[in-house]
């Protein structure tokens, strides 16, 4: 997995990992956490177990459950127990990672108290479990500003460090778009075309982030859907202009939430188009500047 940046970032958190500390790591919608979280426990050598928190996930789907046509032959016990993650990553000493774990219910939550204190739970039916040397936990999760965040427990925190992410610099997040894109096509567009989707692709989703009209900005995932839209709308014979108005419009009404002018007469959709044309002219128009600059 290609990571790119993230050198301070990357360096607290393997500090961490290294000092036995469970990990939190917090930002805003798509600026990289699960990806940085997947790129560190990619090299750790450890075997790692995925948590996808949601509000309906359960205690015995995080430790494990019994399985019932085993219990009606063997009964209760090892034989006829499915470890969870929690169970499978103590045991083996490996990562519990738990992408967006302020979703888990909090009773869900608490059943990592005992796990990281004493390094130990006891599951009904079963008995103790033991954590072998390397467990550790990894977690994301959203900033509390964001909507339908709920917050994490005071106990749970502190037992976390944590290591905020912000946005990338604009030439991160470019190459970031621009390697994608270059392994997306495989061949085919001219390399102007690459560059200059990639860079009008970056501005834009970077502007609407200060934007006075947008409450809630884009990350470096809408700027990959719109090179990479963008890029297939021109292969199917779009003119660049044209496909680069598509696929913003086809990828930033569910990433941004503008502001609707107080005396508009417009609905919020036809203000979006408007605003949305508006920003692919000038972005367009300022990359393509860049672009010849460099050129
Ligand atoms: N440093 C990076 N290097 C390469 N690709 C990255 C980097 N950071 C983010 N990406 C890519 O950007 C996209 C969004 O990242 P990711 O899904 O990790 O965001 P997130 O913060 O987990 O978002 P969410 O809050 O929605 O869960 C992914 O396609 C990811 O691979
Ligand atoms: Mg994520």
């Amino acid at each position: 997995m290609e990571n790119l940046g993230r050198t301070q970032e990357l360096l607290q958190i393997r500090a961490c990992l290294k000092a036995q500390r469970n990990v939190l790591l917090e930002g805003p919608v798509g600026v990289g956490k699960t990806h940085l979280a997947l790129y560190v426990t990619g090299d750790l050598k450890l075997p790692v177990f995925r948590v996808d928190g949601d509000n309906r996930y359960s205690e015995q789907k995080l430790s494990g459950w019994f399985d019932p046509p085993s219990v009606i032959q063997k009964g209760f016990g090892e034989k006829s127990f499915i470890a969870g993650p929690l169970v499978d990553a103590m045991r083996q000493g490996g990562v519990l990672f738990i992408n967006e774990l302020n979703r888990l219910p909090e009773g869900v939550q608490n059943v990592l108290l005992p796990a990281i204190d004493e390094r130990l739970i006891v599951v009904p039916r079963l008995g103790e479990v033991k954590a072998a040397p390397g467990f550790l936990v990894i977690a994301t999760q959203n900033p509390k500003e964001f909507v339908a965040t709920s917050h994490l427990s005071e106990a749970i925190l502190d037992r976390f460090e944590l290591v905020v992410l912000d946005y990338q610099t604009q030439e991160e997040e470019l190459e970031i778009v621009l390697r994608r894109l270059k392994s997306f096509l495989g061949g085919g567009a001219s390399l102007k075309d690459e560059s200059l989707l990639a860079l009008a692709s970056v501005r834009l989703t970077r502007m609407t982030r200060s934007h006075p009209r947008v409450k809630r900005g884009a990350s470096v995932r809408a700027a990959l859907s719109i090179a990479e839209l963008a890029y297939v709308l021109i292969s199917e014979g779009m003119s660049l202009e044209k496909a680069f108005y598509e696929a913003v419009l086809l990828a930033l009404p569910t990433r941004i939430e503008i502001e609707q002018e107080a005396d508009s007469e417009q609905s919020l959709r036809q203000e979006l188009e408007s605003l949305v044309k508006q920003w692919c002219h000038e972005t367009l128009k300022n990359s393509n500047n860049l672009a010849e600059k460099k050129n």
